[in-house]
């Protein structure tokens, strides 16, 4: 059996739907959605729905012998997991953003506020800026409208938080997508069956990047 962790909700959605196009389908999982196992015994797979920021701990832990997370995870906490495949959905990008009118003091401590601390760091100082974070879990946007921080880091997809709370992005740090990810074991352990799905994964991805030619 093989275990996969799902995350819940849109990516999780899309990602389902990949899987159970190359053949490991899992009926139940739209049947009752207070569940967090799903298992089909005949395709061999047990799907866990987890937090999408959680998948790679799954993962890393052995929990779990595949799973499917965002790249801004894997940059930010670099679990020790081999990433396999890029799957080409949930496209997003880590961008700065800040108000529309906010004009950079170069000789003034930055504040940042992000849940990404660590792809911050790295960002400011690859260029040399010094910087103070100011850790949030969520609707980071906030922060610069408060005057909690002078800048965001944080995740862009359509642009419309941003555009509807008055803010706008300065940089651009890193494009984001969904990653295949596993076990280190598992890969060893589990290896013709990882490989198979690998393939499977492969051929789709293949096949729907001609359908957009
Ligand atoms: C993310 C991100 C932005 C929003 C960007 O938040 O933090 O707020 O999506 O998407 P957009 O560019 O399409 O508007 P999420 O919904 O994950 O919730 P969060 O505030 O809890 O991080």
């Amino acid at each position: 059996m093989l275990n996969i962790a799902l995350p819940k909700g849109r990516l999780g959605d899309k990602v389902y739907e990949m899987f159970s196009q190359i053949g490991y389908d899992c009926r139940e999982i739209y049947e009752d959605n207070r569940k967090l196992v799903f298992e089909n015994a005949e395709n061999g797979v047990r799907y866990l729905l987890v937090k999408p920021s959680d998948v790679a701990i799954y993962v890393e832990h052995g929990a779990a012998d595949i799973g499917v997370v965002g790249k801004d995870i894997l940059l930010e906490s670099e679990p020790d997991v081999y990433e396999l495949l890029n799957l080409n959905i949930g496209k997003c990008r880590v961008a700065v953003a800040g108000k529309t009118g906010y004009v950079e003091q170069p000789d003034r401590i930055l504040r940042v506020a992000t849940k990404y601390v660590n792809i911050a760091k790295r960002y400011y100082e690859g260029i040399n800026r010094e910087i103070e974070i100011i850790k949030l879990n969520g609707s980071i946007e906030l922060a610069p409208i408060l005057g909690l921080s002078d800048v965001i880091v944080d995740i862009v997809e359509t642009g419309s938080t941003l555009k509807e709370n008055d803010l706008r992005v300065f940089d651009e740090i890193v494009p984001i997508s969904a990653r295949f990810i596993t076990n280190k074991s598992s890969f060893k352990f589990k290896n013709s069956v990882i490989e198979e799905m690998l393939e499977r994964l492969t051929a789709l991805l293949k096949k729907r990047e001609e359908a957009k030619e």
